[in-house]
């Protein structure tokens, strides 16, 4: 039995933001420029795939033009060289955390550079464009390919696994999420039910800033290498 705390991470599109990725609900923010309900549900992929598709190639093909920062990176350090468990859990679709050394990402919400067979489920990795005339290699005839992304209304992956992480979780963090959207906005009640520390760090309060017993406000790029540093330092001290 490990002595050292067991952390369970989550972070948000606010991680990414000091990398130059937009986020959902800031004013300017992806939800501000496209409708949820035409980009990111599979009624509005029925309804006309091509705007769905073009939607992810355009952020999938930006991936190409941003890099890892400092936030990603410490989170990156906090795993490798925290002496008890680490769990990484993203609600994020881009590669940022694995480019920023993550050595393991759990991505509920799917990835960008994945697509999806229709028919069959397969997931393939994926970096270029996805198009109406795209067609998967798992089927016959060829199905079509969606991006591997969660839309609302579908289930988040990696559920269970993340459940039994949160019931087991000595110190819960949290980076860059407003805790809008379930279940992911329910992690920090469920890690608190069970005991854990819950440490919030975001730009500013989020919808679940009563549920954590600490919080670090201001760009995380900013505020989470210092205590990532410091925790390691003392790591019997969290
Ligand atoms: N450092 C820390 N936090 C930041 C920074 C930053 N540099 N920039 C922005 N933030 C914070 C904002 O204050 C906001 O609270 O990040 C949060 C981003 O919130 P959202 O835009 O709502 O993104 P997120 O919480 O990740 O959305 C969750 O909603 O639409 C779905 O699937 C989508 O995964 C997404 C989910």
């Amino acid at each position: 039995m490990s002595q050292h705390a067991r952390i369970v991470i989550l972070t948000g599109a606010g991680v990414s933001a000091e990398s130059g990725l937009a986020t959902f609900r800031a004013h300017d923010g992806l939800w501000e420029q496209h409708r949820i309900e035409d980009v990111a549900t599979p009624e509005g992929f029925v309804r006309n795939p091509q705007l769905v598709q073009n939607f992810y190639n355009q952020r999938r093909a930006q991936l190409s033009s941003v890099v890892p920062n400092q936030a990603h990176q410490a989170l990156a350090r906090l795993q490798r060289e925290w002496p008890g468990d680490v769990m990484l859990v993203t609600q994020n679709v881009d590669d940022l955390h694995e480019r920023g050394g993550s050595p393991q990402v759990i991505h509920m919400h799917g990835e960008l550079l994945k697509a999806r067979c229709v028919e069959s489920g397969q997931v393939v990795a994926w970096l270029n464009d996805i198009t109406a005339e795209t067609r998967c290699a798992c089927c016959k005839p060829a199905a079509i390919l969606r991006p591997h992304i969660v839309w609302f209304g579908e289930i988040p992956l990696h559920m269970e696994h993340i459940y039994t992480a949160l019931g087991q979780a000595d110190l819960f963090i949290s980076i860059g999420t407003s805790g809008n959207v379930y279940p992911a906005a329910g992690f920090v009640a469920e890690a608190r039910r069970h005991g854990a520390l819950t440490v919030e760090f975001n730009l500013e309060p989020s919808e679940q800033r009563s549920l954590f017993q600490q919080a670090n406000y201001g760009p995380a790029g900013e505020t989470l290498p210092g205590w990532v540093d410091r925790l390691l330092k003392e790591p019997t001290k969290w």
